[in-house]
């Protein structure tokens, strides 16, 4: 279970307290804990004690500019691998089942992608309604997991089904949705690259691509969801990064080139970066004056092919897969590049658009057999498309 995160939505009831042993429980067996309390929640348990047992930031408001500039509210439902909605009020699966998006945890329940799993706690009788049996009903047919509630005496006197389950039984519940997620690709090594690569000219100048990192990011953060332990060489790039991935920074070609070769042997390599194809010839450790001359007559060298290098190597992994960033004829080029490199697939893109940087791609996957060409999309969705294309490979 190492590694693994939880989003811990806390409601408003009285049972608030025990999600707060439920935080330290999981800890206990390896599962980290991000906390949401909602406006309810915060008037039975403060963000202050979710924070010291969680260690991490408390998010309770959807408009507070602070939380939203460190996540997105929208990351923010995608940034656990579960979420775990305890105490789950009436209120609250009232508001899930119809879809109703007007505060943070609300709106985190409908942006998510991950499985939820609700602890509902209220009154016996609210909880036999037939308006929360019909919400209950609703959220299961929609995919949602639940534990308890468990019967027995009420903070309110009465006595009848309705408490929330105990923190060990919900960390329980936790263990078995989390192990049950599908990890086909757990115990493969992926070696990514991503992101653009910096060239110095002197100290202050550089030359470098419009590569913002987010295609590669994304699929490192699907190849992890299923299992594997990736390894991510980085260019600059203002992500975040994703949980679970080794991340190794680097700036220019020729450190990628010895990030990589430090990071093998892997099952797969994936170039993904927008690799600097030249760098300057030379570049000293004083600033180029106009008066020296200026830039003018800049030389280049070419910089290593790192995905050639790759598939060359006494170390090759048994899967690399290379993306190509076109503008024309994308296929006939990603076809020739493929033979060119020697790798086992493409990964083929028109770039002419806003796809450098932008959050959208059509891919052409080319092996040497074949051409699938997959419609436009998010880029996390052709992240998780190709991951589990990887996957069906290796099964
Ligand atoms: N690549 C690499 N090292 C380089 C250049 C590219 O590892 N020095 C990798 C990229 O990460 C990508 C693939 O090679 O996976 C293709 O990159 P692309 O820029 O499209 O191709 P180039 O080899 O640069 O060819 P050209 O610019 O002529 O299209």
């Amino acid at each position: 279970m190492a590694q693994k995160r939880i989003l811990l939505i806390i409601g408003g009831g009285i049972a608030a307290y025990k999600s707060l042993f439920l935080i330290r429980v999981l800890a206990r067996r390896g599962i980290k804990s991000r906390v949401i309390i909602t406006k309810g929640g915060t008037q039975f348990v403060t963000p202050l004690s979710a924070g010291s047992l969680s260690g991490d930031t408390v998010y309770t408001d959807l408009w507070d500019l602070t939380a939203e500039a460190e996540m997105g509210h929208i990351e923010l439902s995608r940034s656990a691998d579960l979420i775990v909605v305890a105490p789950a009020t009436a209120d609250i699966m009232a508001k899930a089942a119809q879809g109703i998006a007007n505060d943070l945890a609300t709106t985190t329940l409908l942006a998510t992608d991950k499985p939820v799993l609700y602890a509902p706690a209220m009154n016996v009788r609210m909880y036999e309604h037939p308006a929360t049996q019909r919400n209950i009903s609703q959220l299961k047919s929609d995919g949602a997991l639940f534990v308890g509630p468990d019967a027995g005496e009420m903070a309110c006197g009465e006595f009848g089904d309705g408490r929330m389950a105990e923190p060990e039984a919900i960390a329980d519940a936790i263990e078995a949705a989390l192990s049950a997620a599908p990890r086909p690709l757990s115990g493969k090594h992926v070696l990514m690259t991503a992101g653009p690569t910096r060239e110095p000219i002197d100290p202050v100048r550089y030359l470098s691509n419009h590569s913002s990192g987010k295609q590669g990011y994304a699929l490192a953060e699907a190849l992890e969801e299923l299992g594997a332990k990736v390894t991510l060489v980085t260019g600059p790039t203002a992500l975040i990064t994703p949980d679970g991935v080794t991340r190794v920074d680097i700036e220019t070609a020729r450190e990628m080139m010895a990030a990589v070769e430090g990071a093998l042997p892997a099952d797969i390599f994936i170039g993904v970066a927008a690799v600097a194809d030249w760098r300057p010839a030379s570049s000293g450790d004083r600033k180029i004056k106009k008066s020296d001359g200026g830039v003018g007559d800049l030389k280049l060298t070419e910089n290593p092919d790192i995905l050639k290098t790759v598939c060359g190597h006494k170390k090759r992994p048994p899967l690399v897969i290379g993306f190509a960033a076109e503008t024309n004829d994308v296929t006939a080029h990603a076809q020739a590049k493929l033979k060119r490199k020697g790798c086992d697939w493409i990964v083929a893109n028109d770039v002419s658009g806003d796809v450098m940087g932008g959050d959208h791609n059509t891919m052409i996957l080319v092996t040497p057999d074949d051409t699938h060409a997959m419609p436009k999309m998010s880029k996390a969705d052709a992240a998780r498309k190709l991951a589990q294309k990887i996957a069906e490979h290796f099964s």
